[in-house]
């Protein structure tokens, strides 16, 4: 009996992939047909999926054509599988030429004709109304953020606003898009959403006016300064009935995800304490070093700092202290928030100006998870316990340099409504981390002396 393979993802089932079962069967007696996983679409960076697993693996149930389905789900299993399988022929289409000519050593590898004209993204993008997106801010964050954008289908950065014509005349030149340097509604016209990454003070006002526009809003955090401004801009956007978004990254990683399940799943048992420790030695006259009321290091990190506790030990904390190293020009440039939870404990550490460590450590009653510096651009983790010798590694990889793409992913799931709850960063999340902002600022203004 020859048998063949194919994989995909078979996303909103087209005439294209009717046509290449057909045709890989045809190639044999016994056809295997391997749909991914949204976990192993996600980290290779194939970020839309509209259809959950079980309607693609129905859809290609349903041609009649496989003989058996299976699920992929990992790098390293396609070698795997033809080994298991006993596969004599793997197939895939043209837009996979020479891709997969390694695994001629194990069997043929045929790739067939496309059918043209058809694909999963062109159906997305015509079901799926392209969103127009205008960029708040025109500096560095928001030259890797508009990058990003081209990787996540159903999405187009059109407009640029920034007060400051300079910058905003080089940001378009380059991105060839509309530019606004006054005229903050006007802009707001020309777009269904909006991604804010102006200097943190500024933040709440143009969240607050793009909400009314009726607009959605991916914002950088720090959003807000205070827990009531928060509170009131999530209101405002549930009355608007748009999406409002914090951008912290972190969030939105596959890794990320992974960890939190390790971290409550039982396997390192109940958690006791977490620390999470961003440190950098930026640029002396960048705005996190030298902005003494808006920028200082819990401003620029804190948000990472504090995502891994509030996702893992809630937000229901009894105490919390704040204290803060002062540089001569008034930032702080080490800051440490300590919480106090029922059964547990977490310190957040941040650095603008002082260098440590930047790791996260749970710590649990049967082990510890411990993730290295970039933990906030997380790709690995490691799962310790009282036998030194024991390990367990993981790894979760994500496409692009910064994971961008999957915060915009996710930002779109939310304004197509494609996606389930909000539970990668909720409101309440946000608005908590808010509380924690507005605190510290009352601290340093005193310990600042203005
Ligand atoms: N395929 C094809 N002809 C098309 C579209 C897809 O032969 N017009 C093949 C692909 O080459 C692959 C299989 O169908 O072997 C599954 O592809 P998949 O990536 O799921 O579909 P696409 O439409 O290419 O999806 P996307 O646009 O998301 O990349």
């Amino acid at each position: 009996m020859k048998k063949v393979i194919t994989y995909g993802s078979f996303d909103l089932f087209h005439e294209g992939h009717y046509n290449i079962l057909k045709r890989a069967k045809a190639l044999g007696d016994y056809l295997i047909v391997g749909v991914t996983t949204e976990h192993f679409d996600r980290m290779r960076g194939k970020l839309n999926l509209v259809d959950p697993i079980m309607t693609r693996i129905q859809n290609v149930k349903d041609t009649g054509f496989a003989d058996e389905i299976i699920v992929e789900d990992h790098d390293g299993q396609k070698i795997e599988d033809i080994q298991k399988y006993g596969i004599d022929t793997f197939v895939l289409g043209s837009d996979w030429f020479g891709k997969f000519d390694y695994l001629k050593q194990y069997c043929n590898v045929i790739y067939l004709e496309r059918t043209p004209n058809i694909s999963s993204t062109v159906i997305r993008n015509n079901i799926l109304r392209l969103i127009k997106l205008g960029i708040v801010g025109t500096g560095r964050i928001a030259r890797r953020f508009i990058a990003e954008t081209k990787f996540v289908s159903g999405v187009e950065a059109v407009a640029a606003y920034n007060p400051e014509k300079e910058s905003l005349d080089k940001f378009v030149r380059e991105y060839a898009i509309y530019s606004f340097s006054s005229g903050y509604e006007s802009f707001l016209k020309c777009v269904d959403a909006v991604y804010i990454a102006s200097p943190n003070e500024t933040h709440a006002d143009y969240v607050r006016r793009a909400l009314q526009a009726g607009k959605h809003v991916l914002c950088e955090k720090p959003m807000t300064f205070t827990y009531q401004e928060a509170v009131d801009l999530y209101a405002l956007a549930k009355q608007k009935g748009v999406v409002l978004m914090e951008g912290i990254r972190a969030a939105y990683l596959p890794g990320f995800q992974q960890l939190l399940t390790v971290a409550s799943n039982g396997t390192i048992g109940k958690v006791c304490d977490i620390e999470a420790c961003f440190t950098r030695l930026g640029e002396p006259t960048s705005r996190e070093m030298s902005d003494a009321r808006y920028g200082g290091a819990f401003m620029e990190y804190g948000s990472y700092t504090l995502l891994p506790i509030f996702k893992i030990l809630g937000l229901d904390y009894e105490e919390l202290r704040i204290d803060s190293i002062l540089g001569n020009n008034g930032i702080d440039v080490f800051t440490k928030v300590q919480f106090k939870y029922p059964n547990a404990l977490a310190t957040s550490k941040t650095g603008a100006g002082v260098k440590s460590e930047g790791q996260l450590v749970i710590a649990g009653t049967k082990g510890y998870i411990i993730a290295q510096s970039p933990w906030w651009l997380i790709r690995s983790f490691d799962v310790r316990y009282e036998d030194a010798n024991v390990v367990d590694h993981h790894e979760v990889s994500f496409v692009g340099n910064d994971g961008f793409r999957y915060e915009i992913a996710e930002f779109l799931v939310k304004i197509n409504g494609t996606g389930g709850h909000d539970y990668k960063l909720t409101a309440e999340e946000s608005i908590a981390m808010a509380k924690v902002v507005e605190e510290f600022m009352n601290i340093r203004r005193e310990q600042q002396g203005f």
